[in-house]
């Protein structure tokens, strides 16, 4: 959480931060600010989004060919002008960007203040400013020294980067635990939280490895030092990431966009990997631990809000067909409750991003204790992809509104191969089954697209139960993950209360909550446990709830039973988590733009929490 960016070159450097902020808005936007450095560090900060900075600074002087950014989720101290970044140090010849936590600020705090610093925020991060002035005005170290000897003495996370008055043609960046990305243009560099601020200038990139110091000087070779004072050789790779995947193509939202893109990106998740002509799978990534995972006695599979539910269905179909027995762990949970975990274990860490906070530290523990650790991830070059052993990347493109949902899909067809590839390998499943699934998959695509057309059906139902206070999703078997994500959708970006539910589940609770004005939304599509749903269906019928059905095509029966429904292609069992699902995003997309709510930035939420 909190996007930083900063520039060092021949250009002006306001409009490529400003740019830059805009793109990592995802990551927060309870305040935002600039730093420019010309003579003066001149820092300007407000409460509120980037729009809002942009407002505060017109007609201001932004010159300067360097300067960093930042947009900032509030972990200590309240969203405000004070407490937005960037930070000076008290004799405002430093000043930084900070994102992480700083764990022992407390302390840190109470000696500064001892030695005579006053604070102006509440922040953890002006304590590491001082402390920098601090140990450069007493020790007579130079900036980067400086900046290396604070690092040591800080516990927690953080990724920052510092300007100094004094040296009015270096950046220092460094990080640990929160992601930096530098990018290395002719004669000039970028910094930034992941690579969006700058694949527009170049896709040379250095990816930030935790506890290293980057010396970033005009016209000089890119220097990068360990904090314990060891030089290391920049890796420089290539950036694959186009430009127009950053933009909303034309539709209102991200959103909208990205639940649009999923048959898209669902075939490129399987393109290369399912090979229908020749019947097998191949998954490259993590090839060497394939006969590990016909092995394994369990798998355990680790990650947080949407990648937790994906992780579900995973846990379902790894069972279902590959017959292995397996565990799904919140990380948060996961890291803190001393798990048996032994080297036969197999961990699998899902996440978007690649950089959630907890889902980093689970995976930490587990290698910890031996265990072989596997990522699925959709950012590449992200911290997660770098810490697995090995791991398969989901193709789902930028995912840019907070709220995940082509991302979900894409993790639901990875595991989904991988559960059938092992299931193949073991011969839990039979060939011509194994074929048959084949040809099922090679479809998804398709009908998610005759899915999406349901969109003005699904737009009516939003219009009717726009205002309602609260919602129940229901579904059982592989539709109990889609309810949860269906309800996590809705109260992500409507705030409307909504809970998921094991259909069955709902008699020992929900079902109290149940009256006329309850809209409950059941997926209840064909197979599996349907006749036990259509049970459900009517125990809410007869309590006078608002039956909103998801069904497959031409299902007469529930149709009369359901207030409303949404008609969606059959497929397999496992496989309708893959179409069920869109309907439910849709459903929450349009009630929260109806609500007037912030579909791509949801108040107090950001998309990559790097932050426990
Ligand atoms: C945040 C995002 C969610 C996401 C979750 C896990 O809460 O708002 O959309 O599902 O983090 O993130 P990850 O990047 O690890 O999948």
């Amino acid at each position: 959480m909190c996007g930083i960016v900063a520039y060092i070159g021949p250009r002006e450097a306001y409009p490529i931060l400003i740019k830059g902020l805009h793109r990592l808005e995802y990551r927060g936007y309870d305040s935002a600010g600039v730093c420019l450095l010309h003579d003066e560090l001149q820092i300007y900060k407000c409460k509120g989004k980037v729009s809002e900075l942009e407002l505060f600074i017109d007609g201001q002087d932004t010159s300067g060919t360097i300067g960093m950014a930042h947009t900032r989720w509030a972990t200590h101290g309240e969203p405000n002008q004070v407490n937005a970044h960037p930070h000076y140090s008290m004799n405002k010849s430093l000043a930084i960007i900070h994102n992480g936590i700083i764990e022992n600020y407390g302390t840190l705090r109470s000696e500064l203040i001892n030695r005579g610093y006053v604070f102006t925020s509440e922040t953890d991060t002006e304590v590491l400013i001082h402390l920098i002035e601090d140990i450069k005005e007493n020790e007579k170290v130079e900036l980067e020294e400086a900046v290396r000897i604070a690092l040591n003495q800080v516990i927690g996370a953080y990724a920052i980067v510092v300007l100094s008055k004094e040296n009015p043609d270096m950046i220092i960046a460094a990080r640990k635990g929160s992601p930096m990305v530098i990018g290395i243009g002719k004669d000039e560099f970028f910094v930034a939280s992941d690579a969006t601020p700058i694949v527009e200038y170049t896709n040379n990139v250095v990816f930030m490895n935790d506890e290293e110091i980057a010396i970033i000087e005009r016209n000089k070779e890119l220097i990068i030092k360990t904090i314990r004072n060891k030089t290391t050789t920049p890796y420089i790779q290539k950036l694959e990431l186009s430009l127009t995947s950053l933009e909303k193509g034309g539709f209102d939202h991200f959103m909208l966009k990205e639940i649009y893109e999923q048959p898209r990106s669902i075939r490129d998740s399987m393109r290369g990997r399912l090979h229908l002509e020749q019947g097998i799978i191949s998954l490259g990534g993590i090839r060497e631990y394939e006969q590990k995972l016909i092995n394994a006695r369990r798998i355990i599979i680790t990650a947080c809000g949407t990648s937790w539910h994906a992780g579900l269905v995973g846990e379902y179909l790894l069972e279902d067909l590959a017959r292995i027995p397996v565990e799904v762990e919140y990380s948060s949970e996961f890291r803190y409750r001393n798990p048996i975990i032994s080297e036969e274990d197999i961990v699998i860490a899902i996440s978007q991003s690649g950089e959630t906070a907890d889902t980093l530290a689970a995976i930490e523990l587990a290698k910890s204790k031996g265990a072989t650790v596997l990522g699925i991830c959709n950012v590449v070059g992200s911290s997660i992809a770098r810490a697995t052993h090995a791991g398969i990347f989901t193709h789902a493109g930028p995912e840019i509104g907070v709220a995940s949902t082509k991302a979900f899909t894409a993790q639901v067809i990875v595991l989904t191969l991988m559960a059938l590839k092992i299931a193949m390998k073991k011969g839990t499943i039979t060939q011509s089954r194994f074929f048959q699934i084949l040809s099922e998959l090679e479809t998804i695509p398709e009908k998610v697209e005759l899915t999406l057309k349901k969109n003005d059906e699904v737009k009516a139902i939003a219009k009717i139960y726009k205002d309602v206070r609260n919602f129940i999703y229901l579904g059982r078997g592989y539709n109990f993950p889609v309810a949860l994500e269906g309800a996590l959708k809705l109260k992500e970006i409507s705030y409307i209360h909504a809970e998921g539910y094991p259909a069955a589940e709902m008699k020992h609770g929900p079902i109290a909550l149940i009256d006329a004005q309850m809209p409950v939304v059941v997926i209840a599509t064909r197979r599996g446990t349907y006749e036990k749903v259509i049970s459900n269906i009517q125990e809410v019928r007869a309590r006078k709830g608002k039956i909103i059905a998801i069904i497959n095509e031409g299902d007469e029966a529930v149709k009369k039973l359901a207030d409303h429904f949404i008609e969606i292609p059959e497929t397999e069992e496992f496989l309708v988590p893959l179409i069920a699902t869109i309907p439910l995003q849709l459903l929450s997309y349009h009630i929260a733009v109806m609500r007037r709510c912030n579909v791509d930035q949801p108040r107090n939420l950001a998309k990559s929490v790097t932050v426990e």
